[in-house]
């Protein structure tokens, strides 16, 4: 386990830099992360390279022995670049060169651009190669789905359609292009998405451009990665991600980098609304699983953020390192926190670092100091991996086809799969988010939400996963689109109808407002006792009643919101009926024995009650690890080495909690925990399974 922080020398005066490295060894820094935006200053003018001041940098640390991991600065080409050559700004949607000044504006497929590159990346690597306190290499920043739209770009876009299809005519069928006479009549006729009328263009079209967009920086990463390497073949290489607007395909961005790094800032508002969703850890459980092994988190929170927004409220005590924490119970092998020091010039002034723009040690450098302290006893952890029964699968096609094609106002690709994912948390069950085609065999439960593009592939790998006894949790919105990202012409779930046992007959895609359900059987239980004991007993009145009675208001009644299939079932039991509207009375939840396994489909999206009652029952019916009584906002995570475990439970919360929560199933069945949380508190408690 290694801590660490991102810092920039080349923004502050050399005579701070002995100063900053004495106080980081102090506090007990392993590792810096440097030169990350700082092409200017290695290479001021073209093919002039000045990078002593990095070799002194890199010096202070090395005879400290803290360990450095360089940047390609590739991010920020200096201005001389784009004046010389600019043809390496990126155009936009509107056809124009984008203006210049801030960074990542360049257009990664530019052949200049790529040369200059290379002449950079060569001067580093060739030049710490031999250095053992540099250990690899971040590969630019923070990389997203190239939507350049220039000349070069175009062509790129170009080839990637013909190497598809082969044919004009081919591409035509594909994207049903009869339709508003958007028939091609050559390849000339295929040009990126410009112009401001992008929800009007043809989805299947988009969707190529998307798959395109990602595959081109996946290509700028391996052009990157290929040269690091021809010049250094032990270099470690990463990149590091974030969830932004364009993303690309995460799993083809690590394939070939040696680890997953995330820039990692949790919000420091602590949501109200309980119902709210703030699952910090999808996010750490999605980097998790890219490549299904731990990660580094190469930007941690370390104060206040702001610059281009509003600053956000000051962290509260507990948050810096409770945060840090978190991220290594779900699977985090280094933290560095961003950044050392607030920038006192230049865009990102207000986005605080450890220490603010005075320089004076305070409360969260004596934070980070406790956190340093806690993480460097932690070797025991090392090699240690997190196992879990249950998977959410996450595509980028989803992803990609539900941003070009928006369901219902508010529901994004992302809030089931955080529900979901909520939901299991909230019942201390670890959960992996990994790639939809990855292998399923080690799971016990796999949830796929809303798999509105399906290809045969993923209706096959489900079925089998099924057949062999696996509990499989279906929803809305499944089957709609075949991999053009055309609507199939068969009743819903189409591909997936059989196993699931039903056919939706129409669907209401209701958006904010929410539907009463009626639960029933096994799932009308499982919500009665998570109501408590009275409520049971008055629920258990009710389900006596009538689906015609109203019962808005009473206690039996969850929810569902944003879109309802309604369904009829073909052979599946009923879990939950809608209880208003004009399909009062059909089924929303259902369950389908499919030889071995269990198909669930649900056709809204449950409010958080109900999504926890369902969470549950389908860990009593799988015989999955899940933990009883785990109050609201505390998460357990579980890393294991042999017969080693270590339980994490971390209060997530701005409120002290006490509790006494029980392990049902799996290796730790029957284990009591008997904790009282401080705020964003830790606590992690060995084990050994057999001991
Ligand atoms: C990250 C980025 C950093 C810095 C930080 C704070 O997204 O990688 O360079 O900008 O955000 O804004």
């Amino acid at each position: 386990m290694k801590i660490g922080v991102d810092y920039y020398p080349e923004q502050w005066d050399e005579r701070l830099w002995e100063e900053d490295a004495d106080k980081m060894k102090e506090a007990g820094v392993k590792v810096v992360r440097m030169a990350e935006f700082a092409w200017s200053r290695l290479e001021p003018k073209e093919h002039e390279y000045c990078f002593e001041w990095l070799d002194k940098a890199v010096e202070i640390f090395a005879k400290r022995r803290i360990q450095v991991f360089l940047c390609t600065p590739t991010c920020t080409p200096p201005l001389w670049l784009f004046e010389k050559y600019p043809e390496t700004i990126q155009v936009g949607k509107d056809g124009r060169r984008i203006s210049i000044g801030i960074r990542g504006h360049r257009c990664m497929n530019s052949p200049v651009y790529r040369q200059k590159c290379k002449e950079i990346i060569t001067q580093m690597v060739s030049r710490y190669r031999d250095n053992e306190w540099v250990i690899g290499y971040q590969i630019d920043n923070e990389l997203e789905a190239n939507h350049c739209c220039c000349p070069v770009c175009e062509e790129k876009f170009r080839d990637f359609v013909r190497q598809k299809y082969g044919t004009i005519e081919e591409v035509n069928r594909a994207y049903g292009n009869q339709v508003w006479s958007g028939e091609y009549s050559s390849f000339s006729q295929i040009r990126p998405p410009f112009g401001e009328h992008q929800t009007w263009l043809n989805p299947s079209y988009m969707l190529d451009f998307n798959r395109y967009a990602s595959q081109s920086t996946v290509d700028y990463v391996t052009f990157q990665r290929e040269l690091i390497h021809s010049l250094d073949e032990k270099a470690l290489i990463t990149t590091n991600n974030w969830f932004c607007e364009n993303m690309p395909d995460f799993y083809d961005l690590f394939e070939n980098l040696d680890f997953v790094s995330y820039d990692n800032y949790p919000t420091t508002v602590i949501p109200e609304d309980e119902e709210e969703l703030y699952s910090h850890a999808f996010h750490l459980d999605f980097m998790r699983g890219i490549k299904q092994k731990n990660f580094w988190i190469m930007e941690q929170l370390s104060g206040s953020l702001g610059s281009w927004t509003p600053m956000s409220p000051a962290l509260q005590s507990g948050m810096l390192k409770g945060y840090a924490m978190q991220a290594i119970a779900h699977g985090a092998d280094t933290v560095l926190h961003f950044r050392w020091r607030t920038a006192v010039a230049g865009a990102e002034m207000f986005w605080h670092g450890i220490l603010d723009h005075n320089n004076v040690p305070g409360r969260r450098y004596q934070e980070f100091c406790d956190l340093c302290e806690t993480v460097n006893q932690l070797d025991m952890l090392d090699g240690s991996v997190i196992k879990n029964d249950v998977a959410i699968l996450y595509s980028s096609e989803q992803e990609y086809a539900f941003k070009i094609q928006p369901q219902v106002e508010g529901m994004h690709y992302f809030t089931q799969l955080k529900a979901y994912h909520d939901a299991f948390t909230c019942l201390g069950a670890g959960v992996d988010i990994v790639n939809w085609m990855s292998d399923l065999s080690q799971y016990r439960v796999v949830v796929a939400p809303t798999l509105f593009v399906t290809n045969d592939e993923i209706a096959e790998k489900l079925e089998q996963f099924v057949r062999k006894g696996g509990h499989l949790v279906l929803t809305n919105r499944s089957g709609v689109k075949n991999a053009d990202n055309r609507c199939i012409m068969a009743p819903l779930p189409t591909v997936f109808a059989e196993m699931a046992g039903i056919s939706v007959t129409e669907y209401d895609p209701i958006g904010s407002k929410k539907q009463l359900l009626q639960p029933e059987g096994r799932f009308a239980e499982v919500v009665c006792r998570r109501m408590g004991e009275q409520a049971a007993d008055r629920f258990a009145e009710k389900i006596g009643q009538s689906l015609g009675e109203k019962n808005e208001n009473s206690i039996n009644s969850i929810a569902g919101t944003l879109w309802c299939d309604i369904i009829e079932s073909e052979g599946a039991e009923v879990l939950a009926r809608y209880n208003e509207n004009f399909y009062k009375g059909s089924a929303a939840i259902t369950r389908n024995l499919y030889e071995k396994g269990n198909v669930y489909y649900v056709g809204t999206v449950l409010t958080r009650k109900g999504m926890i009652a369902l969470a549950e029952m389908i860990a009593q019916e799988s015989g999955m690890e899940y933990v009883v009584n785990l109050p609201v906002g505390v998460e357990r995570t579980v890393r294991e080495k042999g017969t080693d475990k270590w339980t994490f439970l971390f209060n997530n919360t701005d409120k002290e909690v006490s509790f006494s929560a029980q392990v049902i199933n799996g290796e730790m069945a029957g284990k009591e925990y008997q904790q009282k949380l401080a705020p964003f508190e830790m606590c992690m408690l060995p084990s050994v399974i057999g001991g």
